[in-house]
């Protein structure tokens, strides 16, 4: 079983979008046996909050369920060298590398996406873009399960 965890500044935004999104990939591949899902965020201020009313939102008008509490990432999220740890920008992995070291599987996760000239998913909690930050997402979370798959041979 190969864990996947999405990083991003709350919690509440963008790695929960990422979280949904590719949880249901993953099921749709048949591959749910394989890959787990998960996200946290660097930050505290909303720990144990839903996601936000407007990611939640844009997930349910792509028919995407989701129903996780906003977390902080801890050491033990680092420990397993093969979990993949995709952070939305270079900020949060400052913040992970300072705080719990450097890691193996360590991206950003629009390393993954090859349509774009972004590197960092924007932060919709100040923009409101949460629909261009869904196609982002969607676009980079493809190229992530294809790179997973070709990693693990699944
Ligand atoms: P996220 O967005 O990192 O995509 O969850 C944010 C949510 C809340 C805050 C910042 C970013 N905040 O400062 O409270």
């Amino acid at each position: 079983m190969v864990k996947v965890l999405f990083v991003c500044l709350g919690n509440i935004c963008r790695s929960p979008m990422a979280e949904a999104v590719f949880h249901k990939m993953v099921f749709e591949a048949g591959l749910s046996e394989h890959i787990t899902v998960d996200s946290a965020g660097t930050g505290t201020w909303h720990m144990g909050e839903t996601a936000h009313q407007r990611t939640l939102a844009v997930l349910q008008k792509h028919g995407i369920a989701h129903n996780g509490r906003s977390r902080q990432i801890t050491a033990y999220d680092m420990k397993d060298p093969n979990t993949y740890i995709i952070v939305m920008d270079q900020s949060n992995r400052v913040t992970v590398e300072q705080r719990h070291g450097t890691h193996p599987r360590l991206s950003r996760l629009l390393e993954f996406a090859s349509n774009t000239h972004e590197e960092n998913v924007p932060d919709p909690y100040y923009a409101n873009n949460f629909d261009y930050v869904y196609e982002l997402v969607l676009e980079a979370c493809q190229g992530l399960l294809a790179h997973i798959r070709q990693q693990e041979g699944l």
